[in-house]
């Protein structure tokens, strides 16, 4: 297992299904956990210590605390995503997940940026792996030819 996801509850997964189809898609191995900061801090600790993975993506809603916990943890990379949540939209997430002090970083992506997170955790896996830097170049071009043939539809539809 190369990913581990952490997420502060299974309320997280419609988000976070995302990041797990985006691995696969790269053949990434991955792994999910629930995991809370305040609920189970206990079994964060044990899962992180324990955890084989090379890259971790902590995700969690409100005063999401999760990823700095894990972070805190580990020296290994550690992507946050903050879900977004009642009452401030995800907002608290963000700051909770985003304003780390200095000395333990998160690696801090957009509210609900679940895919961002995978293609984030697979850009640092795909420096010692050629095959993965060549499915991220072809992603790429995947993604370019999808907006020409966009812009081509645009520009029928109005001439
Ligand atoms: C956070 O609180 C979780 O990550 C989730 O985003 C939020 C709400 O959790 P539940 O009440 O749905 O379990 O810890």
């Amino acid at each position: 297992m190369t990913v581990a996801i952490i997420m502060g509850s299974d309320s997280d997964w419609g988000v976070m299904k995302a990041a797990v189809d985006t691995l696969k898609n790269f053949g990434v191995e991955v792994e999910v956990t629930v995991a809370s900061a305040h609920r189970t801090p206990q079994k964060v600790h044990d899962f992180v210590k324990n955890s084989p993975a090379q890259i971790f993506i902590a995700a969690a809603g409100m005063a999401a605390h999760l990823a700095g916990v894990v972070a805190s943890l580990t020296t290994k990379p550690v992507i946050g995503v903050p879900i977004n949540s009642e009452p401030f939209k995800g907002l608290d997430s963000l700051l909770s997940t985003v304003q780390m002090p200095s000395g333990i970083p998160v690696a801090t992506l957009a509210v609900n940026g679940a895919k961002n997170a995978a293609l984030f955790a697979i850009e640092i896996l795909a420096l010692q792996d050629n095959d993965l830097a060549k499915k991220l170049i072809s992603y790429r071009e995947q993604m370019a030819a999808e907006i020409e043939l966009k812009d081509k539809k645009i520009k029928e539809a109005l001439s």
